[in-house]
């Protein structure tokens, strides 16, 4: 069998960087603020990096989620994760819209940890549409992504298995 010639592609991504909060969007805002308000109930006495996130819903319903650690270090639940979780309380079941994402800490960029985006790039894939990203960068700022899929290239799912 004849083998094809090697290809080389590069993959681009779109995404907006507000320079302060002031240039976020109002609909966003709020949900930067919900986020905010997340991470007041953080438990994060080892990296004390409490962090909060935000699902928006199709039903316009806020659900919040912070960080939650623990002293076997590996058992520590990101914010993102623990959001996603309470979603299974809503009833009929709902699709998020958007996912926001902060810290207290005002310079840190909190781009979701790998674990984060698997979690999320599986909602993604079942509700059939994409859910947009909105997370706290560098200097005040902040990053729009239109899709979970923007920030996992390549990622792993269900199409992979046999
Ligand atoms: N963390 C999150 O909750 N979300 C992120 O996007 C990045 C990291 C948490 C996990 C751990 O409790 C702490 O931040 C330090 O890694």
């Amino acid at each position: 069998m004849k083998r094809e010639k090697k290809l080389e592609k590069t993959i681009q991504i779109h995404f907006t960087r507000f320079q302060g909060i002031d240039e976020v969007p109002d609909k966003y805002k709020e949900l930067l603020d919900s986020a905010r308000f997340a991470f007041h109930n953080s438990y994060a006495p080892y990296s004390r990096f409490r962090v909060g996130a935000c699902l928006l819903l199709d039903n316009g319903h806020h659900i919040l989620g912070t960080n939650i650690e623990n002293a076997s270090y590996p058992l520590c639940m990101c914010a993102e994760r623990n959001a996603v979780a309470k979603l299974s309380f809503e009833v009929p079941i709902q699709k998020i819209k958007v996912i926001a994402v902060v810290a207290d800490k005002k310079d840190a960029l909190v781009s979701p940890c790998g674990a984060c985006r698997q979690v999320l790039i599986e909602m993604e894939t079942r509700q059939k549409s994409p859910i947009e990203i909105i997370f706290q960068g560098e200097e005040g700022s902040y990053y729009l992504l239109e899709s979970i899929s923007s920030i996992l290239p390549f990622s792993f799912s269900a199409d992979s298995l046999p």
